[in-house]
Formats: structure tokens, sequence, C-alpha cells
């Protein structure tokens, strides 16, 4: 099968699973992680099948999206095998999938990710940041009854990858000291650095403004 026609089908595997989300992860989150990614790949030599493929598989089988994430995982192998991908393509994939998750970052021993990972991560990341990213947080925060903000309730800013996971009494604002402070720290590929930066300093903007309408100060 052409590597064309191949993209175009697993495209629409990914819409089919993803259209349906509510949290943040629709299938518009999967699009720009995509263009994303194809943009990091005009700088970056690997290979395009393997990272468009992850970018559009990348939460389909996510754990906090679905209950059993082997068993999506298990689809996934089976879908990628009826368009004649190798095992070594599928495997590669999958491990990208599997390892790109902020949580992971945390463990002791984070998962050493290749370039097409890399280039996934940083676009995933991207889009968690910036005025998509704040969209995206307050969104997902309400869906999660989570508060927007309560100055009594302090980030926890050095967790690892079991207390992040465990998280109780999240607020949304406590959520920026948590996450997406960290992210442009945390870029992979040159171009994704300069894109955070630029990111970064639209979220601080907007929380120095958030505090100052807070105590009705302006
Ligand atoms: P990703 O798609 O980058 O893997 P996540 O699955 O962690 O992201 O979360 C989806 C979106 O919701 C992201 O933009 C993320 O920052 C945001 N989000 C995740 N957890 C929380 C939370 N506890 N409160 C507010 N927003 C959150
Ligand atoms: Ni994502």
């Amino acid at each position: 099968m052409e590597q064309a026609e191949q993209i175009q089908k697993i495209q629409n595997y990914s819409h089919q699973k993803m259209s349906g989300d509510t949290t943040g992860h629709n299938f518009d989150h999967i699009q720009r992680v995509v263009k994303m990614a194809k943009r990091l790949l005009q700088e970056e030599k690997t290979d395009p099948l393997i990272t468009i493929a992850a970018a559009y598989l990348h939460d389909v089988a996510d754990d906090k999206l679905v209950d059993d994430p082997a068993e999506l995982e298990q689809e996934i192998r089976e879908f990628l095998k009826t368009i004649e991908l190798t095992d070594e393509q599928i495997e590669e994939i999958l491990y990208i999938t599997h390892n790109l998750g902020y949580s992971k970052s945390l463990s002791a021993n984070p998962p050493k990710l290749s370039l097409s990972g890399q280039v996934v991560q940083d676009a995933d990341r991207l889009d968690a940041i910036g005025a998509i990213g704040i969209t995206r947080a307050v969104y997902y925060g309400g869906a999660n009854g989570e508060i927007i903000y309560d100055p009594e309730i302090k980030p926890r800013t050095n967790m690892d990858k079991k207390e992040y996971r465990n998280l109780t009494n999240e607020t949304i604002i406590n959520h920026f000291y948590e996450k997406l402070l960290k992210l442009e720290g945390m870029m992979n590929t040159p171009t994704a650095k300069k894109i955070a930066s630029k990111r970064q300093k639209y979220m601080k903007g907007f929380l120095k403004e958030f505090y100052v309408e807070w105590d009705s100060e302006a």
C-alpha cells in the first residue's frame, strides 16, 4: 500500500476514535498535533510515516481516556497490520504513543524517545501551552469538576509520577504550575523551544492579569 493511502487510513481511524471526546482530546487537538509535527519535521531528519502515524494515534490508548489501554494498543496493532505496516514500524509507533505522556517524564527513569518520538512529544506539549493550552486547561478542569482557583490551595511543583497521577484537590490555576509552565524547559527540538518561549510569555501574562482581576485591582 502507498504511504499516502496508509496515512489517510490512519487519519480516518484516529478521527473515528477521537471525535466523541469531550476532555480536550477531540480530533481538533489531534489535527493540531499532526500539523505541528509536520512543521517540526521540516527541521528534523526522521521518518515521516512513523512520526505522523504516532501523532494521529498518540491519545487513542491514553489511560485517562479508556478503561483498558492495553486492549486498545492491541486493537491499534491489528489495525496497522491491515494497512501493511511492518511489525518493526508498528512497535516503534506504539512505543512512542505509550511513552510520550507528561507523567512518564516525571518518573525516576524517564523513557528515552527516538527523534520521531521527540517530535510528536514536542507537538503534543506545544498544544498544552499558549492560548490553546489555557483554553484546554479550563475545558479539562471544567469537565473534571475542578474549581478555578483557591489561593489557600498551594501548587505542588515537585511531584513524582505517582504523586502527579494521584493528585486530588486540583485547581485549574495550579495546573499551570504543576505542568504547563514546566513544558517550555522540557522541549526536545530547537524549533519547539522557540515556539514554546513565545507561548510561555503569553501564559505568564495571562496569569499576571488573572491575579490582578481576582483581587479586583483592575
Ligand atoms: P495531552 O493531550 O497533552 O497528553 P493531557 O491528556 O494530560 O494532555 O490533558 C489534556 C489537556 O488538559 C492538556 O491541555 C492538559 O494540560 C489539560 N489538563 C490535564 N490535566 C489537567 C488538570 N488537572 N487540570 C486542568 N487541565 C488539565
Ligand atoms: Ni495529546
